[in-house]
């Protein structure tokens, strides 16, 4: 766990992922993508993680793919690298994540907050696919992910002219669940987690499989599929608990089988 760009904390069964570059506004490069997918693999095989908050810093979420590095690469040297491969690894992560975002969440920072699934903004968040301003386009599923969340009118001018949008714009766009005050951000968005992590966690990742699998089907399939894993919780301890403790008028403990 001697990572250099990332830190991770656990508070109880909420874990913390806290994009530490500070220089550079937490500019994804190698290492960082490297350490912060690495964290989350790890976490996710952890039974005692419920829920990854992921944040940065109160001026930057992140600003996006590292420039400095990308610069002097070619053609071949991002393709046979498989450049920004790693970040799909993040998605198929099985444990909720939260992505809690002040300041700017630009380029791959936009795209990193939108691979979570849970989306908490500060009133300071700045979200934007700005990188045809630098001559490339998104590579970490931007022009995919945005276009699904606000739909194409705002995906299209974002990514077509680098125009950024704050919190509310965000908000009233569907991009974000919603905006609390900065100062509360961390706070809110560790309590949003620490709700997911009391839920059974078999329960929470098939509920996180079944929202996802909505963006990649269609609507018979995927209710299809939603009631598969609807009768498929009924073979967990935790639908028993759960259900048992609301007749009984007590809280559930959940032990996450
Ligand atoms: C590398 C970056 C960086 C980035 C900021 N820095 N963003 N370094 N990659 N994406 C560095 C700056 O070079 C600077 O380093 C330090 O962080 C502070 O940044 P400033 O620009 O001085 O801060 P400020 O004036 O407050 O402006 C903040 C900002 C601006 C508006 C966010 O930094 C900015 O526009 N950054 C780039 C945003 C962007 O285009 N993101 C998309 C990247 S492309 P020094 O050493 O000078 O102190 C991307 C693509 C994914 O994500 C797929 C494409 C292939």
């Amino acid at each position: 766990d001697a990572y250099e760009t990332i830190l991770v904390e656990r508070k109880g069964r909420t874990a913390l992922l806290t994009l530490n570059r500070p220089k550079a506004l937490n500019a994804l490069n190698l290492q960082l993508m490297n350490e912060v997918v690495a964290a989350a693999e790890a976490l996710d095989r952890d039974p005692e993680v419920g829920c990854v908050v992921i944040t940065g810093s109160a001026k930057a979420f992140a600003a996006g793919a590292d420039i400095k590095e990308m610069r002097p690469r070619s053609y071949m040297d991002m393709y046979l690298e498989d450049w920004f491969a790693a970040w799909d690894r993040l998605g198929r992560v099985r444990t909720p994540t939260v992505a809690a975002v002040a300041g700017y969440a630009l380029g791959g920072g936009c795209e990193l907050a939108m691979l979570c699934d849970i989306l908490i903004a500060a009133d300071t968040a700045v979200f934007g696919q700005p990188e045809i301003k630098l001559g490339v386009i998104p590579g970490i599923g931007g022009s995919q992910r945005l276009t699904r969340a606000v739909g194409k009118a705002k995906a299209m001018e974002l990514c077509l002219t680098g125009r950024t949008m704050d919190a509310a714009e965000a908000e009233r766009a569907g991009l974000v669940s919603r905006i609390v005050p900065a100062d509360d951000l961390l706070a809110e968005a560790l309590a949003v987690a620490d709700t997911v992590a009391g839920m059974s966690a078999p329960v929470a990742m098939m509920a996180k499989e079944a929202v996802n699998r909505s963006f990649e089907t269609t609507l018979a399939e995927g209710v299809h599929f939603e009631r598969r894993l609807f009768h498929a919780v009924f073979a967990t301890a935790d639908q028993k608990e759960g259900m048992s403790a609301f007749v009984d008028k007590r809280p559930p403990e959940f032990t996450h089988r």
